[in-house]
């Protein structure tokens, strides 16, 4: 759509005006999208002249009407793409030369595109309007991702190779079972060697993601409006995935123990209710026993599901991990997750539930119905891999390199920050929160630190509750080796100094 075009501004002032005559709320496009494309375009176009100072993120979204962080979000995006530029003090400019720099080829689908964009459902717009996919997804201090360099692929292509020296047709054509048979034996094996979960290998079911583990729950056993507990701040993919679902998420607050339900809560009994008490996602608490006790006591007489989520329980370097919840169930409420996201690589997609003995065949008949599931090969290979011991030696393996990275982080964050600002969670899994003062505006410190090439993610995008009451940095170091934490976090608290 060729917008409006104003003379080409060197101050930004006419910029508001120039965003604002574009933006139209009438259109069904997810503001952040449509406030990128307009910048991106007038960047592109040479509309907006390098060097131009774009408006501060508060004036701009007050003009549009939209929210700051959307504004401060397509901000750091433009920056980390090349566009605009951050200067401390100072302001975000176009960047000298982004409009030649960043020319890009366009395929010929996108020509005949329609030049409006077509309404989204209420859903669509509902899910996209808190949107937390990051579109970078490695580097330092990228949370959430594993050293994928450090995968064994040696290993793994020659496993590979020998499922595929004679694949029988079974293992090409669509799954029908709820996943490779030697993959559940070896997986209830594990988990009950390891997280001390009570299954056999009938109750394991291999999905592709905790994602998709948690939308056959959310359409198996919940209805829209439904309530469903999440821990506040927790895992906005979780979240997402209810929301877009038509369920209603009540953000439970944490406290020492794990979630804390207030008295008012707890008389509303939820239909599931999401929890990581292994390692609570993001601030790494760790739920007490007594609290593990009172939740599922609760579940199984409110009939409540209770959704354990234990992503990353393999990388502890402290105490050993508490066993699973699912372990102390006595009445077949607890649904467990795991996924090889973290101990392997993201991009493999698999995952598994455990699911009580009742569960088992409608999920694995709602998974064939829905998803039509596959990536045999891939897990007849991944069954030889945990099989042969891969498995764990990798996992001991990365445990050593993640635990050097853990120490050398704190030690960098001692050394800038003393004990001025908390460590929150930082004992296991693959990232730490630096906490900030609570009035502090993590996201623009976040935008700051984005602009030294730096990736972290603001605490409180992982909140529901609005204005977050707490506030901080996740930091991860599975994506950064340790000789480059010193440098990478150097640069990160040059710019948190900046808002302290
Ligand atoms: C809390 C939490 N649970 C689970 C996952 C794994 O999700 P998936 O298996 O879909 O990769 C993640 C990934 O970032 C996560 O942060």
């Amino acid at each position: 759509m060729p917008g409006p075009r104003p003379s080409p501004t060197s101050n930004g002032s006419a910029l508001p005006d120039f965003v604002a005559r574009q933006f139209d709320h009438t259109q069904a496009v997810h503001d952040h999208r449509q406030l990128y494309n307009i910048l991106e375009r007038g960047i592109r176009e040479s509309v907006l002249a390098p060097g131009s100072r774009l408006p501060p993120s508060r004036q701009l979204a007050q003009t549009l009407g939209i929210a700051r962080n959307t504004v401060v979000h397509v901000y750091q995006q433009l920056t980390l793409e090349g566009y605009l530029q951050a200067q401390v003090g100072r302001g975000t400019f176009v960047s000298e030369g982004a409009s030649a720099t960043s020319l890009v080829w366009t395929a010929p689908s996108a020509v005949n595109a329609p030049t409006s964009p077509r309404p989204l459902s209420r859903r669509g717009r509902s899910l996209l309007s808190e949107a937390g996919a990051a579109r970078l997804q490695w580097g330092a201090f990228t949370p959430g991702v594993p050293d994928v360099r450090l995968f064994p692929h040696e290993t793994w292509r020659r496993l590979n190779a020998r499922v595929w020296r004679s694949p029988v047709p079974e293992l090409l054509s669509y799954a029908t079972e709820a996943g490779d048979p030697h993959l559940r034996r070896s997986l209830a094996e594990y988990l009950q060697g390891t997280r001390g979960v009570v299954c056999t290998p009938e109750q394991v079911v291999i999905t592709s993601g905790t994602q998709q583990s948690l939308h056959l729950i959310a359409q198996l056993l919940a209805d829209p409006g439904d309530k469903v507990w999440l821990e506040d701040p927790g895992y906005w993919g979780a979240r997402s995935v209810f929301r877009a679902l038509g369920l209603k998420p009540i953000g439970i607050p944490l406290d020492g123990e794990g979630m804390a339900p207030p008295p008012s809560q707890w008389r509303q009994a939820p239909k599931l209710m999401f929890l990581s008490p292994s390692h609570q996602y993001p601030t790494g608490v760790v739920m007490s026993h007594g609290r593990r006790r009172r939740l599922l006591d609760y579940a199984a007489t409110r009939a409540s599901w209770v959704i354990e989520d234990d992503y990353d329980s393999e990388f502890r370097y402290g105490a050993r991990p508490l066993p699973a919840l699912q372990g102390l169930d006595s009445h077949g409420r607890v649904i467990y997750l795991g996924t090889f996201s973290k101990t392997l690589y993201p991009a493999l997609r698999l995952a598994y539930l455990v699911l009580p003995p009742d569960l088992v065949d409608p999920f694995s008949r709602a998974l064939s119905e829905l998803y039509r599931e596959g990536q045999t090969p891939q897990q007849a290979v991944l069954a030889q891999f945990l099989a042969q011991g891969h498995y764990t030696s990798h996992i001991r393996r990365m445990r050593s390199v993640y635990a050097a990275r853990h120490d050398t982080l704190i030690a960098s964050i001692k050394r800038h920050f003393g004990s001025h600002l908390p460590v929150i969670g930082g004992d296991a899994g693959l990232h730490l929160v630096l906490g900030l003062p609570a009035h502090l505006d993590d996201v623009a410190v976040a935008q700051q630190v984005a602009s030294l090439k730096v990736i972290t993610r603001p605490l409180s995008l992982y909140h529901l509750q609005q204005p977050a009451p707490s506030r901080g940095l996740l930091l991860g170091y599975g994506a950064v080796e340790e000789n480059a934490i010193p440098a990478n976090f150097a640069r990160l608290a040059h710019a948190v100094e900046q808002f302290l």
